[in-house]
Formats: structure tokens, sequence, C-alpha cells
């Protein structure tokens, strides 16, 4: 039986739900089995970080060995795409590594790509978490009928009970990041584990850029009751920690943000590398039909990606390390996209 019938806080509920023995992110069909992410959405996605790609290498001034670093890279779909979508000038130097806690899909035999389950260290490039963040589990406080914040516990068939007060730390990260109104029922969830992750994994970077694509909130506008949820088959579903389901919530990427970084929209970022959801030019149907056909496919996936209230509304954490920012994303996306 997995787990135990105990109730634990939800970042070890959640931990051994999602990566233990038979876990739901070790399952064969991974998680695009479950649900759509940008990576999935289009290839004009990986396209995009691939010029990102380019435009790092170039600030480095073209090093002899270029890092491509997917951090949470499901079954490599993206790392495979940023490797195919890399000019001749570019793609001999690169060296990519698919980080990831499920094993190595059979058919991603490409032997540029290294499949590892911890980040590589003082490697020079560009490193990349698509929706990596939400699925580090962290831990939940509800304020309790007393006005005071507990550690949320759970079973593993999702029912809740209230347990002690959170630690010091957590409750500094609280009072810094997520202050709670004295109001019972109300929730946040403890971000100081991704806050950690974030860290080590932009520590890991000799040089070059650092990028966390995330669902998001910011410290103006934290959800009430938290954000904490499943989706299992396409479908959004209540979080039970049983391994049956994803278990994500929307990431304080406010708070992971060291030093020197910034946050832009998806839509923005997108728009600096050159994805626009506009549809093609009317005459393009006259004098090329099939263009035009084709553009119009390509039109609506850029749509998509970049889409109000969907997922151009994603967070783009954007941390230079050792390198000018200047040219590479930030300054290039136009201010009132974001
Ligand atoms: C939501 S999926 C995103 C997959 C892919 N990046 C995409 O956008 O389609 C999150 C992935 O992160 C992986 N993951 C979570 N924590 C990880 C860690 N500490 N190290 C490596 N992979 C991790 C999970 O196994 C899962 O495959």
């Amino acid at each position: 039986m997995r787990g135990s019938a105990v109730a634990r806080g939800w970042r070890e509920a959640a931990e051994e739900a999602l990566y233990g023995p038979d876990g739901f992110f070790l399952r064969p069909e991974g998680p695009a089995g479950h649900f759509r992410t940008s990576v999935h959405a289009s290839p004009l996605y990986a396209d995009a970080v691939a010029r990102l790609l380019c435009r790092v290498d170039a600030a480095l001034g073209e090093p002899a060995e270029l890092a491509f670093v997917d951090v949470g890279a499901g079954r490599g779909e993206l790392t495979a795409g940023v490797l195919r979508a890399l000019p001749p000038q570019v793609a001999p130097r690169a060296r990519a590594y698919a980080v990831e806690r499920a094993p190595r899909p059979v058919a991603l035999d490409d032997p540029r790509i290294t499949w590892t389950a911890s980040v590589p260290h003082g490697v020079t490039g560009l490193l990349f978490a698509n929706e990596w963040l939400d699925n580090v589990p962290l831990d939940i406080v509800e304020v309790d009928p007393a006005g005071v914040p507990r550690l949320v516990r759970v079973r593993e068939d999702g029912t809740e009970t209230l347990g002690p007060e959170p630690s010091r730390a957590d409750a500094d990260w609280l009072e810094r990041w997520w202050p709670l109104p004295p109001e019972p029922g109300f929730r946040a969830e403890l971000g100081g584990p991704r806050d950690a992750a974030w860290a080590a994994a932009v520590r890991s970077l000799e040089r070059g850029l650092a990028v966390a694509v995330d669902y998001h909130h910011a410290r103006v506008a934290r959800p009430g009751f938290g954000t904490l949820t499943g989706f299992r088959d396409g479908r959004e579903c209540r979080p039970v920690p049983d391994g049956s389901c994803d278990l994500t919530a929307h990431v304080a990427l406010d708070a992971c943000a060291l030093p020197g970084a910034e946050l832009l929209s998806q839509r923005a970022a997108l728009g600096a590398l050159g994805v626009f959801g506009g549809r093609p030019p009317l005459s393009l149907a006259t004098t090329d039909p099939a263009a035009y056909v084709r553009a119009l496919a390509l039109a609506g996936e850029a749509a998509e990606l970049t889409a109000r209230g969907g997922l151009g509304d994603f967070g783009w954490l954007v941390q230079p390390v050792g390198v000018a920012a200047r040219g590479l994303l930030v300054d290039v996306a136009d201010d009132e996209e974001q």
C-alpha cells in the first residue's frame, strides 16, 4: 500500500504520490498523457526557445560547448524540439541535458541529449524550466477558527485535518510573501521549497540565462484559498495524494526571483522571440493558398500560446547569470503586452 493512512503534510504526501514508487510522474504515459503544456501545444514553442538559446549563445561569445538544460523535461519533447530547431552554425556546439525524475524514454536516442536526474553543474548556456516549479511539492497552511495559521494534514484519500503551527522559517516566508488575514478558512501554499529549488538550479549555471515558466501569482494578488488542484486524463480533478493524479499549485514567481531577475508574461516573451497570434495577410490566400492555410494553422497555435486568460498569462522569470541581459528578451519585449 502506498504511504500510510496516517495524515501528513501535503509536501510529504505529494512527494510520494508524484515521485515515489509508482508515482504519477514515473508512469509510462508521462505528463502529456494527462495535460497539455506549451510544449505540447505547438512546435512554435520549441522554435522560440531555440531562438532564445541562439541569443544566449551570441551573448556568451559562442562558447565551444553551449548547454541547453531542460529542467522537469517530461519525456524530452522540448529538448528534442530545441535541438531540431537550431541553425547549423549553433547545432554542432549544442549539448542538451534533460533533467527529469522519470527514466529516459527508449525512443529518445539522440546522443546529444544527456538524460539526468539532477541539474548539471558548471555549464554555460540556457537553463529552461517549463512547468517544473508548480510540481515541486509544498506544504499548505489554513487559518483555524481562532485565526491562527496551521499546517494542513492530508490522508491518502484527500481528507484534510489541521495540524501544528508552521515552523519559524515558514512563518517568516508567509509574512514576507503571502500574509494571511486572521479569517478562518483562508489558505496559503508555503513556497520556500520552490524558492530553494530555483536558487539551486540558477546556481548550477556557470554563465548564461535561467528561465522558469509557470502559472503564477504575485504578492499583491494571492488567491485567498490557495490554488492546489489535480489533473487526470486531461481534466482538472480533486487533489488526492494517491498517485492517481497530478498535484499542482500556482507558483509565487516573485518569491523565487533572485537579484537581477525580470518577470514578464509569456505573451511578451514569445512576442520578443517573434511569436505573435495575428492572422496572416488575406492577400496570401490569393497569391499562395497552400501557404495561407499553413500560416493560418500556425497563427492558431501562436494564438493559443499567447492567449489572454490562458498560456499567454504564464510568467517567465528570467535570470541572467554573468551575462548582459540586454537584447536577450526583456528589453525586446513590448511593454504594452506585459
Ligand atoms: C508538468 S511536467 C512538465 C513537463 C515539460 N517540461 C513540459 O512542459 O511539457 C513536470 C515535470 O517535472 C518533473 N520534475 C519534477 N520535479 C523534478 C526534479 N526535482 N527533477 C527533475 N524533474 C522533476 C516531473 O517528473 C514532470 O515530468
